[in-house]
């Protein structure tokens, strides 16, 4: 079953979620290995982490439009009205996550993605920036400073993690405590109709 029915998620949905988990584990473990081999700025091969973080937007924008159009699976019964918004908004800061971190890392760094075939040229010295600069008043340095603090001071060591650890210590928790199928209905296998 490729799309998600009222008591399962659907092929499509499970892939997604397991594909983009392991990407954004990528993403992190790429640059916790660089920044563990040199202290230098930019860090030697520091475009994997850049071609790999900016490439999961494919993915994420693709499970945001699938999700937009399918059902999604009903939570339990059992579920207190509390915890039915406290899922609700923590799944809605992770698809914002999943965003803003390739988003945030992209603007503040001065240097591209460079896929090899092609590059996608920054966005710091555009003209769209210089614009936004006047616009704005600000310095790009101004800028850089505070997309740079967003990505690697705030979100990528602190917020992110924390909220992914939130989810995973969610599903745990319903596996072992509720002892109900909100963790086994994403696992890859049979759907139950
Ligand atoms: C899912 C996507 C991404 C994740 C989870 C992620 C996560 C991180 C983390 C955890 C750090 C290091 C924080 C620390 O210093 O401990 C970092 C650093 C950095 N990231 Fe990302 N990132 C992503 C995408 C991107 C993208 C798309 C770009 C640029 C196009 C980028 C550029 C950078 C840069 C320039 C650094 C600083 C490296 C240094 O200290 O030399 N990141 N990122």
């Amino acid at each position: 079953m490729l799309k998600n029915s009222r008591s399962s998620y659907g092929s499509v949905a499970k892939w997604l979620h397991w594909l983009i988990a392991l990407w954004v584990l990528a993403a992190y473990l790429i640059i916790l290995y660089l920044k563990s081999q040199s202290d230098a700025f930019p860090l030697p091969g520091l475009n994997i982490h850049k071609v790999v973080g900016f490439s999961i937007l494919v993915p994420v924008l693709f499970r945001l439009y699938w999700r937009a159009t399918n059902i999604q699976p009903a939570l339990p019964d059992h579920m207190p009205r509390w915890q039915r918004r406290a899922s609700g908004l923590s799944h809605g800061f992770l698809y914002f996550f999943l965003i803003a971190m390739p988003v945030t890392g992209y603007l503040g760094n001065g240097g591209g993605v460079d896929y090899g075939a092609f590059r996608i040229p920054p966005f710091l010295g555009s003209p769209v920036s210089a614009w936004i600069y006047d616009t704005v008043g600000i310095s790009d340095s101004q800028w850089d400073t505070f997309f740079d603090t967003l990505h690697y001071g705030i979100m990528g060591p602190w917020l992110f993690w924390m909220l992914i650890a939130v989810h995973a210590g969610a599903a745990i928790w319903h596996h072992h405590v509720q002892k109900d199928d909100v963790f086994k209905r994403m696992l890859p296998g049979r759907n139950k109709k």
